[in-house]
């Protein structure tokens, strides 16, 4: 299967030809015929203000993670080629967009992953113009170990397939799928530099259009919250038999560390 979500910016032209062409009903980017969407982050609840701080909500309509005080790590496919950037603003330590108490900071600079084509390395860094001090970080996973278990994700994106961007931030809970697993769902899979969760049987729950670039994350054995994923792609959203793809986060987490350097810490 060939892989159609992109970037939020990229799904609304296409929705929006979807809908023109078909039917306003139609659900955003249905391409594959299988069972109907989950009901109504997909089947999640809303995070408490606090709960995931190291959250960032990105305008072009994608997610972010607080990498460093200066760099929100995100998804290539939410932006565009390396160099400077001054366009994107970035709010953080807020789950309502609309709060007064939104931190909003503007971007200088953004590196996407080197080779990055629409096939994995899915990951990018986008600088911030002023550190954000005021929120923890959220640490990535430096090798396989977390690339099991269950994870949470978040975001602001869609709360059911073709539906609309969150004001609120929602959260939700997704079991690994192993690659044997989620390759039977997507011949196109990359397993070295994707990771899978989702409901194989019943769907319900999951990422959706909006909260790609997000964090995927769990529990380390500290306790502490740790990255092993990068919202990216799937077919529709919360369809059963198709997970959600992350970036891998681990497979990247070098280069990942020697582009923040490159980028001033
Ligand atoms: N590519 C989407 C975005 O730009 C994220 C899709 C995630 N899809 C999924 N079924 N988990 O927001």
């Amino acid at each position: 299967m060939k892989k159609w979500l992109t970037s939020w910016k990229r799904t609304m032209a296409v929705a929006a030809v979807v809908l023109a062409a078909f039917s306003l009903n139609a659900p955003a980017q249905a391409r594959s015929s299988g069972p109907a969407p989950g009901p109504s982050v997909v089947g999640g609840t809303r995070a408490a203000q606090g709960e995931f701080p190291f959250m960032v909500r990105l305008s072009m309509g994608c997610g972010g993670a607080l990498y460093s005080p200066r760099l929100v790590l995100t998804a290539a496919h939410c932006v565009g080629s390396t160099g400077t950037n001054t366009s994107i603003t970035a709010t953080l330590g807020v789950v309502d967009l609309q709060s007064s108490s939104a931190i909003k900071v503007r971007s200088n600079y953004v590196y996407r992953a080197p080779g990055y084509n629409g096939n994995g390395k899915d990951w990018a860094l986008i600088r911030l113009q002023t550190p954000v001090t005021s929120l923890p970080t959220l640490p990535i996973a430096k090798n396989t170990a977390y690339n099991n278990g269950t994870f949470t994700v978040a975001g602001w994106g869609a709360a059911r397939e073709g539906g609309g961007q969150q004001r609120y931030l929602l959260k939700a809970t997704v079991p690994f799928v192993d690659d044997a697993t989620c390759q039977d769902a997507y011949s196109d899979l990359v397993p070295g530099d994707e990771i899978c969760a989702g409901y194989m049987a019943t769907g319900g729950v999951d990422t959706c259009q909006g909260d790609s670039g997000g964090p995927m994350f769990r529990r380390d054995n500290n306790n502490a919250w740790i990255q092993v994923g990068i919202v990216s792609w799937g077919n529709g959203c919360a369809r059963p038999g198709y997970p959600g793809v992350y970036s891998e986060v681990s497979t990247f987490a070098a280069n990942i560390a020697s582009a923040a350097a490159s980028l001033g810490g």
